[in-house]
């Protein structure tokens, strides 16, 4: 019998047929390429997600908030008093023994897409600060670098890539000498890929010889970390701890002594940060407790009353924001990642998207409407199975200015100006004379590598060092002692 037969009768015996119904008319290398993307489909999980996101409910897959009881999730709130500081300042010192000690990693997930960007390459290539446009990667190579000189002791970078980007980031690394990293520092690995279906659950082509496929989310960071070997890897050299975070914010700190040290402190096995909403309408998840579990319920789950309800002292009642930086210990990615039990990974949620695919005349439907589900895991469902799961808040002008949209709000334009107004704070509490407005944006461009300074105090220290400092004018940019 033809080893093809074996995988074409498996799929005809989970009503999955169609996906070689033009095999008569593939060659040998078509047909190569169609059971090679075939044999990655896990035929019992489809059939499953089917019948329990799209067949059986009308779930989504989400946190759902109808009958339960939700509420505000507590949260480690930025010192305002001696007490809350002395807090941070003991995470801080717990955080940096991790970090000198070697078991932190940082972790980024770069495999989306960008659609909304509308930027033609991965999304860490973006040029993203105000003056010299550097790439959203080099500006956290930079960062990771300022963290190795700071601690005298190299972070190893993971990136999570997908088949939509691999070969292009690999090569952007190549070509920028890994942005002043060690090569052997930074690794990558592609996540997984899910298949897209029809509301009867049918597997989709994009061509004769090709299944429509696509990433399964950052969710899916879990098992590629678990798949790729990475996990492996990590623990031969001693790291425990993921520092963890998406490729569209510049303004993150990559790796933070404090967050990592509530972390550590409090026993956690995954914690996020948060800032705080103030718009009802702004589009991230809240930090709640659902029926008592910490979890995100994401902005599109929050029902509107919730979204828009306030506290007493004015703020909304959800109002710990969730930015997508997160620690997680590595035995709780082993865990989710590695498990082969679907009651102990992370769910699938269901998204409903145009995807183009064939009809069954092999003709390429190009569909106006949402005619197909995708299937795609989130990783902040890893705090539902984590141990004393944590939020801290970090002020939102010094961590988060993501760019997610070409226009409008978390695009180019307001991250830039976010950068701006950060560096023009740094410049202002060095004593430096810099015009802002009422919104603390500077009248000039400027910009500071994170290699000068990576926050307001080692600004302050770095800029007194100067023996001839620059004169403050347009464009100026502060770049590496
Ligand atoms: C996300 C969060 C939201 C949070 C916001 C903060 C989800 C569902 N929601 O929203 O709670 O408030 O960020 O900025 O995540 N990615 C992959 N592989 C994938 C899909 C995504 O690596 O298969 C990466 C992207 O490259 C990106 C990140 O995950 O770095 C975010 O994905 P995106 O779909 O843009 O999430 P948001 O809707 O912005």
């Amino acid at each position: 019998m033809d080893p093809n037969d074996t995988i074409r009768q498996a799929f005809a015996d989970a009503g999955q047929e169609q996906v070689f119904r033009f095999w008569g008319e593939l060659n040998a290398d078509q047909r190569q390429r169609l059971v090679s993307q075939a044999k990655s489909i896990d035929l019992d999980e489809v059939a499953r997600l089917h019948r329990e996101l799209i067949a059986g409910a009308n779930s989504d897959g989400s946190a759902a908030t109808g009958d339960q009881l939700i509420e505000p999730a507590p949260w480690i709130a930025v010192p305002s008093g001696d007490d809350r500081f002395r807090d941070w300042q003991q995470a801080k010192v717990r955080g940096e023994e991790a970090i000198l000690a070697g078991r932190v990693a940082a972790f980024t997930v770069a495999g989306g897409q960008g659609t909304r960007l509308g930027f033609d390459g991965p999304k860490g290539a973006f040029p993203v600060t105000p003056v010299t446009g550097k790439p959203l990667f080099q500006v956290f190579a930079e960062k990771l670098r300022a963290t190795e000189r700071r601690y005298g002791h190299p972070v190893g970078w993971w990136i999570m890539t997908s088949d939509l980007n691999h070969e292009a980031t690999v090569k952007l690394f190549a070509e920028h000498y890994h942005f002043g990293l060690d090569p052997q520092q930074v690794r990558m690995f592609r996540q997984g890929l899910m298949p897209a279906v029809d509301h009867a659950g049918k597997i989709l082509l994009a061509a004769k010889d090709q299944i429509a496929m696509s990433p399964d989310g950052h969710g899916g960071s879990l098992r590629a970390l678990v798949r790729s070997g990475a996990v492996e890897a990590m623990r031969e050299r001693g790291i425990d701890l993921l520092s963890y975070f998406q490729v569209d914010n510049p303004l993150v700190r990559c790796v933070d002594p404090e967050f990592i040290g509530f972390h550590l402190l409090r026993g956690s096995e995954m914690s996020s940060k948060a800032v705080l909403k103030t718009d009802p309408a702004e589009k991230v998840g809240v930090f709640a407790q659902v029926d008592g579990v910490l979890q995100v319920v994401e902005y599109s789950d929050l029902r509107d009353d919730l979204a828009a309800a306030r506290d007493d002292d004015g703020g909304l009642r959800f109002r710990a924001g969730n930015i997508a930086i997160h620690v997680l210990n590595l035995d709780l990615v082993a865990r989710l990642g590695g498990s082969d039990d679907p009651a102990e990974r992370l769910p699938f949620h269901r998204a409903d998207k145009k995807v183009p695919c064939l009809d069954d005349s092999g003709r390429l439907v190009e569909p106006d409407q949402p005619n197909a589900v995708k299937f795609e895991m989130f990783v902040f469902d890893a705090l539902t199975f984590a141990r004393n799961p944590l939020v801290v808040e970090t002020p939102r002008e010094r961590e988060f200015s993501p760019v997610k949209n070409a226009t409008g709000s978390d695009s180019p334009e307001t991250s830039k100006a976010d950068q701006l107004r950060q560096f023009a704070r740094w410049f202002r509490a060095a004593g430096l004379e810099m015009p802002v407005d009422q919104t603390g944006l500077p009248d000039m461009p400027v910009e500071v590598s994170p290699l000068f300074a990576d926050s307001m105090e080692s600004f302050q220290q770095h800029w007194r060092a100067l023996v001839s400092p620059p004169v403050l004018q347009p464009g100026m940019v502060l770049d590496e002692q």
